[in-house]
């Protein structure tokens, strides 16, 4: 069963049992009243038949008593037009008057009472019905005993007709059928409406609990903690407002996770691509018996290069934290540039490119050294991918208290307002470029941006469109870059 008819029936089922209970002491109290009512009356009556029509006559140690006939007379025929009756007992059985009175039985019990002094009281019932002009009456009647010196001599019975009460009881009844289906109505409503209050207040918990349900957690409930109902309503809020939370973080992680994902496969690919080369090269015999030494020393360092990528990439506590730890070291930046050149000579055929180099015999530099053969593998890379028959410059040179690289190409050049967005993740200035040989995803750049703000380094570009391209590296020295750091 539907909550709003639960509670519909509740509290529709508290009124009408107050109603009906209410109703029926009421008219026990109002019928038992009007009947106590009725009887002091009748005693009334009595008092003053027995003062007004008898007179008692003592004579020696007897009693007697005459009855004033014309007084009683008149007294029956106005009580008659009130429906009032009397009857005059000496005895059980004796009835002095009326003269045409109908025998009316008195018990024993009755009897005994009235002997003791007592008034009885007797509520209408079968047998004390007078029929009078052909129609039965019912009657309420009380008898009433009077002593003289201790004796009993006289018992008075005056009834009423209870048709006058009845007919208030009636009313009575009647009106109280009348309230008791206006409070049913009254019920049916009030309850209707406070049970759709809390049943409406229910379902705006359930329609925001199926918008959780469905991932909207925008969802935001007031509750102005009246009751349980709101206290409710406000820890369904707070569990919104972690749950939301969680997805936030989960959405982050999710975000850092594929952002790790796809600069480890950018980065893994060029030595990949470089040890392929040199495999190949080695099973066709391409390569000259005096380089092969150095093809093999390569494609090693190119290997644990690949392993310390991996470790470095795919560590998860990493990714979910998002850091990078570098672990710099001073080194021969020249190395890794004869090294990379190297790499990359077999690309720079193909486009046609030439690579000129200056730099000194011997460059220190303060740097991770993956991350730095990252860097300028990057800038490189992208120097030929970008120029056709042209030419690629790299020097290299100490600054104050640093290493500047520099990479000049004489390729397509860029915009300033291409210039504007190179560091963003997955930005191609021109997008209908797809040469997946190299990649090509638009990552290149902004992991060179990341690990120059990693290294405290900096980087800037010039570049004019159609004329060619530098880019310009610097890496502070130790001392610098610590201070920096702290
Ligand atoms: N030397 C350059 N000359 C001209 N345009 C360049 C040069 N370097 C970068 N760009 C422009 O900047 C964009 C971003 O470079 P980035 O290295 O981030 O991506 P990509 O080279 O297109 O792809 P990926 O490096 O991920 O393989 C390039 O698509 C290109 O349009
Ligand atoms: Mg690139």
């Amino acid at each position: 069963m539907k909550l709003l008819y639960q509670q519909m029936l509740a509290f529709f089922a508290v009124i009408i049992t107050l109603v009906l209970v209410f109703g029926a002491l009421f008219l026990n109290f109002t019928s038992d009243m009007v009947y106590k009512n009725t009887w002091t009356q009748l005693e009334g009556y009595s008092d003053s038949l027995m003062s007004e029509s008898m007179v008692l006559k003592t004579a020696d140690s007897k009693t007697e008593f005459n009855l004033n006939l014309n007084n009683l007379r008149n007294a029956e025929s106005i009580l008659k037009t009130q429906n009032v009756r009397f009857t005059i007992y000496t005895k059980k059985s004796k009835i002095i008057y009326p003269y045409n009175a109908v025998q009316d039985n008195i018990t024993k019990e009755q009897w005994a009472q009235l002997e003791k002094g007592e008034v009885v009281h007797r509520t209408p019932h079968a047998n004390r019905q007078l029929k009078t002009d052909m129609k039965a009456i019912s009657m309420t009647d009380i008898l009433k005993p009077y002593f003289y010196n201790g004796k009993l001599y006289a018992v008075i019975s005056v009834g009423a007709s209870v048709s006058n009460i009845q007919a208030n009881m009636n009313q009575m009844t009647r009106n109280l059928v009348i309230a008791f289906i206006v409070s049913v109505i009254a019920g049916i409503i009030l309850s209707y409406l406070l049970a759709r209050y809390s049943v409406s207040r229910i379902n705006r918990l359930r329609r925001a609990t199926r918008m959780v349900a469905d991932g909207n957690f925008d969802v935001h409930i007031e509750s102005r903690h009246r009751d349980e109902i709101d206290d409710l309503a406000q820890d369904f809020d707070g569990m919104v407002s972690s749950l939301k939370e969680s997805e936030k973080e989960i959405k982050r992680q999710e975000d850092r996770r594929r952002q790790f994902m796809a600069d480890a496969a950018h980065e893994m690919r060029t030595p990949l691509t470089t040890i392929n080369g040199l495999l190949e090269g080695l099973a066709y015999d391409a390569i000259p018996e005096e380089s092969k030494g150095k093809s093999i020393e390569l494609m090693r360092s190119e290997t644990k290069r690949l392993i310390r990528l991996v470790n470095e990439n795919l560590d998860y506590e990493k990714i979910r934290t998002n850091q990078i730890t570098l672990a710099p070291s001073t080194f021969d930046s020249v190395v890794v540039i004869n090294n990379i050149v190297e790499q990359l000579t077999k690309k720079s055929v193909e486009a046609n490119d030439q690579i000129e180099l200056s730099v000194p015999k011997n460059l220190m530099v303060f740097a991770d050294y993956d991350r730095f053969v990252q860097v300028i593998f990057n800038i490189t890379q992208n120097a030929i991918q970008f120029t056709e028959s042209g030419t690629i410059h790299i020097s290299a040179e100490r600054g104050y208290h640093e290493s500047i690289f520099r990479i000049t190409d004489s390729g397509i050049g860029m915009t300033e307002d291409q210039l504007k967005n190179i560091w963003e993740r997955y930005y191609k200035a021109d997008p209908s470029r797809k040469n997946t040989k190299y990649g090509e995803s638009g990552l290149g750049l902004s992991i060179v941006h990341q690990l120059m703000q990693l290294h405290n380094g900096k980087v800037e570009v010039v570049s004019s469109e159609g004329k060619g391209t530098t880019f310009m590296l610097t890496f502070p020295d130790q001392d610098e870059s610590l201070l920096i750091n702290n």
